[in-house]
């Protein structure tokens, strides 16, 4: 087979500024300022064109856990290749499938017994927002025709996702005439996180976050089908870590309305947040779990939308009531993900990788609260292995402007110096795959200082 490739480099992103359009890019940007070559991934790092080593300090859009090339994920991945590569899933079944339910399964709260399968977070999103509709519709309660949701959430980008996202932002605003009815609701960030705490009347604000749950509940809970949350960690919409206490009322709330609770674990599952799953710490259920990024360590696109009995049991029924779930992707349960996944989640029973996150957490949280003393930092916080902290222009203490694209180029900057980060707005954080030894970590934190003085 002969390549189209040209020999270099410089040739090879000619091509790529010819014909590939980059996600969540402007791509006039890319003709000053091109995208990286990326040749290999090692542990938590990864190798550019250019020889430099870079430390993955986003694990790859929050997805990898174990690091890069894991040999046991990367043997799992040979051995399922040589056997079965894919299937429909309509109609048949296979083992990886198979062992991952089951894997999974005896990791989650109890009252989750059903997964359905699908190939990223958004499409995890979409599956339990129609479940969720459909399981109500088929109760009898066709009037939950809206969705609630947390300000400043972030779901994905199918329109579904969107609609129960954030949508005052230009990167979804424009889309409001398309999308879901849903009520918003804000939740207080949990100063417990920051690493220079200021805890003055915050019990005084906790129960008024709670009254205004119990609130929006009064107004808009009798016309939900679901209410849908980010547990603890609203990723996406700037590292905001909102308290269990909220979660705990939200679950209250939604028994006492009759509403379905569905939690988002596409970036909190795995490990993120100091436990397995980021619900447990606030010892609750939800009703519909949504799980993708970290299910295979970051290998490989798959995701998974957990239900209860009682969700699945509004769908049984003989054939000709209509019933089913008429909803399915080309890539549903691809074997070779399932594998992945399944080595993946074997690696949690072999390994102490938890206890190597929280090790890993231990040294973060000392690096970045010196960090969080730089008059260019504000509100330095970390929740198990995200560390995060807003960036100002240390003369005003006031946001950069968006004109100086600040986080962009100490993006940029950082990556010459070894470490890729990649600022949300003003919102710096650090999220390196759990395996990173502490002591790469706290060099990271260190780059990061160096470049911000
Ligand atoms: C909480 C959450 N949900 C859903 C998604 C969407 O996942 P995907 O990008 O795989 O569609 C993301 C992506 O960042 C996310 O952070």
């Amino acid at each position: 087979m002969t390549s189209p490739l040209p020999e270099s480099w410089s040739g090879r992103s000619a091509l790529d500024r010819a014909h590939i359009w980059h996600p969540f890019t402007q791509m006039k940007d890319h003709e000053a300022d091109p995208p990286i070559p990326v040749i290999a991934g090692e542990g938590c790092d990864l190798l550019l064109a250019n020889g430099n080593r870079v430390l993955d300090g986003i694990s790859s859009w929050w997805t990898c856990l174990h690091g890069h090339g894991h040999p046991k994920l990367m043997a799992a991945l040979e051995r399922q290749g040589a056997k079965l590569d894919h299937v429909i899933f309509a109609g048949f079944t296979h083992e990886p499938a198979i062992e991952l339910a089951a894997r999974l399964r005896s990791k989650l709260p109890p009252n989750l017994t059903r997964c359905f399968f699908s190939d990223n977070g958004s499409t995890a999103v979409e599956v339990a927002l129609k479940m969720a509709f459909q399981a109500q519709l088929q109760k009898g309660q066709g009037q939950r025709t809206r969705f609630g949701a947390l300000n400043m959430g972030y779901h994905g980008d199918t329109l579904g996702a969107v609609g129960v996202g954030e949508l005052d932002n230009f990167m979804t605003g424009l889309f409001r005439p398309l999308l879901l009815r849903c009520e918003r609701l804000a939740v207080p960030e949990d100063p417990r996180r920051e690493l220079h705490v200021n805890l003055d009347g915050w019990v005084d604000r906790l129960e008024a976050a709670r009254q205004s749950i119990r609130f929006f509940f009064e107004n808009h809970g009798e016309g939900l089908a679901a209410f849908i949350a980010e547990p603890l960690l609203q990723a996406a919409g700037g590292m905001r870590m909102w308290p269990p206490e909220m979660l705990v009322e939200l679950r209250a709330q939604c028994d006492a309305y009759g509403v379905y609770l569905i939690l988002d674990e596409v970036m909190t599952g795995f490990g993120r947040t100091g436990s397995f799953f980021a619900h447990s710490q606030a010892g609750i259920e939800p009703d519909l779990l949504c799980l993708s990024k970290g299910l295979t360590g970051g290998v490989l696109p798959l995701s998974l939308t957990w239900a209860t009995d009682e969700i699945y049991s509004c769908f049984w029924a003989d054939y000709t009531e209509g019933k089913a779930f008429l909803h399915g992707h080309s890539y549903t349960a691809n074997p070779l993900a399932c594998a992945v996944a399944c080595a993946s989640l074997a690696l949690f029973e072999e390994q102490p990788v938890l206890e190597q996150a929280a090790h890993l957490s231990q040294a973060m949280k000392s690096a970045w609260s010196r960090l969080g003393e730089l008059p260019s930092i504000r509100k330095a916080r970390i929740l198990g292995t995200v560390a995060a902290a807003q960036l100002v222009d240390p003369g005003t203490g006031e946001p950069h402007s968006t004109e100086s694209r600040f986080g962009w180029r100490l993006h940029r900057r950082a990556l010459e110096a070894g470490l890729l980060i990649r600022p949300i707005g003003d919102c710096l954080y650090f999220m390196p795959p759990l395996g990173t030894p502490a002591a790469r970590a706290e060099q990271a934190v260190d780059t990061i200082t160096y470049l911000l003085k």
